[in-house]
């Protein structure tokens, strides 16, 4: 090829590449598969890897990252970027319109467009003739941060302006809010605490972390998403109506806010707001109100702003999910992994329409940075479908008589030592046979999703690790009869039905053992994921950090964790006790079928067929059910009740099937 033929090439796979982000994350309407759209971007990797000449800052190959800066500079905003007034109630709104009425001496209907108010991080994105050429935070509404390459990485900021009809303007600014969706701030935070780093609080933290890292590659691990909602200077287009710049938005390839409605009385706006705050949850991403804006630009200019807010907008907030209460004790929890977690025991309060009474306060360092003490005064809150946590200490409801929470230094469960790993925030019990942490081994153990050991419930297990019956999860398939009906709330019948449950469970499979070890990082996906391409446990067991890589989507993280559980002799010694209790796992040859290649995710509850009966038809045709909705998904099936899955399903655009549609897919 001529390097003309390959300049060619490049540009039309920067074109094409970034045609299918926008349809993917803007549009919600793919146009062409994962595996297609990977082939693409490994060409273009490749090309230019090879021809370093024709590399381009607006590749769509940058978003993975750039060098680490030493500090970001400052950029100042050709306009002040405003904030906004709130609106805490109705009275708060009637008075809002009242002062448009008065200022513009009318009397007449106003019509305002009803947005989501989105509770995430405001930035600035500049394009100069169509090209991304800076992004900042609002920093103090006159200068911000350049944080152009951390929001490079994010697949919905285009890196140029898509201009089909539309032509871009010279120069557009435009404003919007950074977010981290809900599901991606949980599995971020579990992460954290797994590894003992500090957890976030909520996902705007989270979100505004991220965009502060002086490394990009950093940013580009967090799967950040924005809506654009504003504008700032823009030459060469003009628009009558805020909606209709909205549109532009679209289709240039910015991906505009939701537009909840249009809206021509409070009464309506009323009507809207109450809807919203109660589907509040259900949205994939967190909102804290509606933001309510006169449509008309030309209204806008005439209303204009006072003291650092436009008269022409406001922010109509849903009741908080934050309270106040007393922080009656704390006590440190611990978890499989041996983690210590401080919880506070709260004084019940109502928060959101949920008796709250307790709160995670994550690690010692939360503890420390917010100086909680036991008899604090605190604002708790509740966000999302995450537990409540400590927001702040009243520090002026101070007494004098609070008392300041230190970690024990044995664990207060099996009196082992409690130690700190340097560079972690966590403490960690070294007690090998701690009971916490065995219990905790046992309940995941026997959960539906590893050995599924139908019985072994919480105070079963309480039972045996207490009277010293069970001392590694290996146990469990040496008990008998007797030892059973002597305890508790045992009839011989029960103790029967328990053994015939643990009976059945070694007829198991090379995935749910795996999951059942509770190897940490490892869940049923990668499980799954290790069983289908190892093939069988010795050679998983065997496999070096460097092979376990090998399998697509296992990271070093995961791979040095598995690597580590696999090198210790208690662990292999727990295992081979297993095995000799003659677990065995069922072969699961490969199947192909109608579903081969197609991935599930089940939410809600069906009438007709049991999810684990659903999961084996699934997987009997070929097909493979996953946990959670991601761009990976082929099929969601939304039963009665669905959760956020189905919403996150919503805005990804994938497929959705009704349990009726289903039963037809399966020929059932
Ligand atoms: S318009 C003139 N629309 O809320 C102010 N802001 O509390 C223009 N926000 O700084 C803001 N969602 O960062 C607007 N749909 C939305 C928004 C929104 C979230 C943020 C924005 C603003 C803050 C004000």
């Amino acid at each position: 090829m001529t390097k003309e033929q390959i300049k060619k090439e490049i540009l039309h796979l920067r074109q094409e590449i970034e045609k299918h982000n926008r349809q993917y994350y803007v549009l919600d309407d793919p146009l062409v598969s994962d595996a297609e759209y990977d082939r693409l971007f490994r060409r273009l990797v490749e090309l230019e890897k090879k021809y370093p000449d024709l590399a381009s800052a607006d590749s769509p190959t940058q978003r993975v990252g750039a060098p680490p800066l030493e500090k970001f500079a400052t950029v100042r905003h050709t306009l002040p970027m405003l904030s906004l007034n709130n609106a805490n109630d109705r009275e708060e709104m009637e008075e809002f319109e009242e002062r448009i009425q008065r200022f513009l001496k009318t009397a007449q209907p106003i019509e305002y467009v009803v947005e989501p108010k989105i509770d995430g991080v405001a930035v600035e994105l500049v394009y100069q003739q169509g090209r991304l050429t800076v992004g900042s935070t609002r920093g103090d509404g006159i200068d911000g941060e350049d944080i152009t390459l951390n929001l490079k990485t994010i697949r919905s900021v285009p890196l140029s302006l898509h201009r089909p009809k539309r032509r871009a303007p010279g120069r557009l600014e435009v404003r919007g809010e950074v977010f981290l969706p809900r599901a991606a701030f949980q599995k971020l935070n579990r992460e954290r605490e797994e590894a003992g780093e500090p957890v976030f609080a909520n996902p705007r933290n989270a979100a505004a972390g991220s965009l502060k890292q002086l490394d990009s590659t950093t940013t580009a691990k967090r799967p950040l998403d924005i809506f654009c909602h504003g504008m700032g200077e823009i030459t060469g287009a003009g628009f009558a109506a805020h909606a209709d710049f909205l549109q532009a938005l679209k289709e240039w390839g910015l991906k505009p806010v939701p537009l909840l409605g249009l809206c021509h009385s409070l009464q309506e706006i009323f009507a809207l707001h109450e809807k919203t705050e109660q589907r509040r949850e259900q949205l994939p991403y967190e909102i804290d109100g509606l933001v309510i804006k006169v449509n008309s630009l030309e209204l806008q200019h005439r209303l204009g702003e006072i003291a650092r807010s436009p008269r022409w907008a406001v922010a109509y907030k849903f009741k908080p999910r934050q309270a106040t209460t007393r922080i009656l004790d704390i006590q440190a929890q611990v978890g499989r992994t041996g983690t210590l977690t401080p919880v506070a025991s709260l004084e019940p309060v109502a928060v959101g329409g949920v008796t709250v009474k307790s709160a995670s306060l994550h690690n010692m360092d939360e503890v420390e940075r917010k100086d909680i003490r036991i008899g604090d005064a605190v604002v708790v809150e509740r966000a999302g479908d995450v537990i409540p946590y400590v927001v702040e200490v009243v520090k002026e409801k101070r007494s004098g008589k609070e008392r300041k929470f230190k970690m024990p230094e044995r664990c207060p469960v099996c009196g082992a030592t409690v130690y700190r790993e340097e560079g972690e925030a966590a403490y960690r019990c070294s007690g090998l046979a701690c009971a916490a942490k065995l219990k905790e081994s046992l309940k995941f153990f026997g959960s539906r999703g590893a050995m599924d050991i139908e019985g072994l419930g919480e105070k079963l297990i309480d039972q045996l690790v207490e009277r010293g019956l069970v001392k590694d999860i290996a146990d469990l398939y040496a008990l008998t009869k007797e030892e059973l009906a002597g305890l508790e709330r045992m009839a011989e019948k029960s103790a029967q039905n328990l053994l015939d449950a643990l009976e059945r469970s070694k007829d198991s499979t090379l995935p749910r053992f795996l999951t059942a070890l509770g190897v940490r990082h490892v869940g049923e996906a990668t499980a799954k994921l290790l069983a289908d391409h190892l093939s069988d446990l010795n050679t998983i067991m065997e496999a070096s950090e460097e092979k376990l890589t090998e399998v697509r989507e296992i990271g070093p993280e995961v791979a040095k964790s598995i690597a580590r559980f696999f090198a210790q002799k208690e662990n292999r010694w727990v295992i081979d006790k297993l095995l000799k209790a003659r677990i065995h796992f069922r072969k699961q040859p490969k199947k192909e079928g109608k579903l081969t290649g197609s991935t599930f995710v089940l939410t809600g509850s069906l009438e007709s067929i049991s999810r684990s009966e659903a999961q084996k038809r699934i997987e009997a045709l070929g097909g493979r059910v996953a946990s959670s909705v991601s761009r990976n998904t082929d099929y969601v099936i939304a039963g009665a009740d669905p959760g956020s899955k189905l919403a996150k399903a919503k805005e990804l655009g994938i497929k959705l099937l009704d349990e009726k549609e289903f039963l037809k897919l399966i020929g059932a």
